[in-house]
Parts: structure tokens; sequence; C-alpha cells
């Protein structure tokens, strides 16, 4: 099998995997990476929702041979050692989760959003299209203006 190498969350990682594999299998099954979860597999759900090169991406509907030599983070990779996001805090300060495993996307997404919009508004927050089935949609707007400081 092919060899692929890329930044997982600041480490070099190579794997032996067939190249159509999913990026998401490879983080799970390969590499024993679970924050990504799995909810459609076909780009809707955005459980899986992590960062490639810094953007928000869909690991499910990405083939591990377009991640090869580019840089990888998930949920993970978001923390500074034991010093949380401060996106991540925000999440707990406004206690967002319930069931929690849409919540490493949702938070992957707020992340983003923020690098690319610092003051988002509300219709901003709502254009993200995590689902929640819980439906934590307003602690997750709250949750979003408060690590933006707003
Ligand atoms: S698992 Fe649903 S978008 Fe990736
Ligand atoms: S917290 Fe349960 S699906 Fe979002």
């Amino acid at each position: 099998m092919p060899t692929f190498t890329f930044d997982l969350n600041g480490e070099t990682v190579t794997v032996d995997v067939p190249s159509d594999s999913s990026l998401l299998w490879v983080l799970r099954d390969a590499l024993g990476v679970t924050g990504p979860k799995y909810g459609c597999g076909v780009g809707v759900c955005r459980a899986c929702t992590s960062h490639l090169d810094g953007a928000a991406f869909q690991p499910c509907t990405t083939p591990v041979a377009d991640c090869a030599g580019r840089a990888v983070t998930t949920i993970e990779g978001l923390a500074a050692g034991d010093t949380l996001h401060p996106v991540q805090q925000a999440w707990i300060d406004e206690d967002v989760a319930q069931c929690g495993f849409c919540q490493p996307g949702q938070i992957m997404a707020a992340v983003a959003l923020l690098a690319a919009n610092p003051h988002p508004t509300d219709a901003d927050i709502d254009a993200l299209e995590n689902v929640c089935r819980c439906g934590t949609y307003v602690r997750i707007r709250r949750a979003i203006h408060r690590a933006a400081g707003s």
C-alpha cells in the first residue's frame, strides 16, 4: 500500500493505507484520533469537522491522498497543552454540550469562523451547517459570541 505523510496536530505522521481511504477513517482507525465523529459520511452533518491548513473541512469526504504534505488539526490539537482554546473555554462557560457527539465538529467550525470573522453576527453563526440533534444551537451561538468578546 502507498504511504502518506502529513502533519497531525503538530506532529508528523505517516500512514500506510489505500489512497482512496477517507481521512476520517485513517484518523479514527489507523491513528486512534477519535475527536472527529462519524455522523453521515457524506459531508452533510459536519460532525467530523476539522481543519486542513487552518480551514474547516470534512475528513469523511477527503481522501487521505489529498492531505499529504499538509497540516491537519483535529479537536485534540486545539488546546495549548493544559490551556484550553478560548472557544473550548467559552463552550464550558456556556455549558453548551448535551450528548456531546456533534460538539468537536461544532467547536472546530466555530474556531474557523472566528478566524475568518472575529465578530460574527447571529446570522453568520446560524449559517454554520453543523447539525446538532440535541438542539444546542442557542448555547452554541452564545458561546461563539463569548469567545468573540461580544
Ligand atoms: S461525518 Fe457527516 S460530514 Fe463528516
Ligand atoms: S449535543 Fe447532542 S448532537 Fe449536539
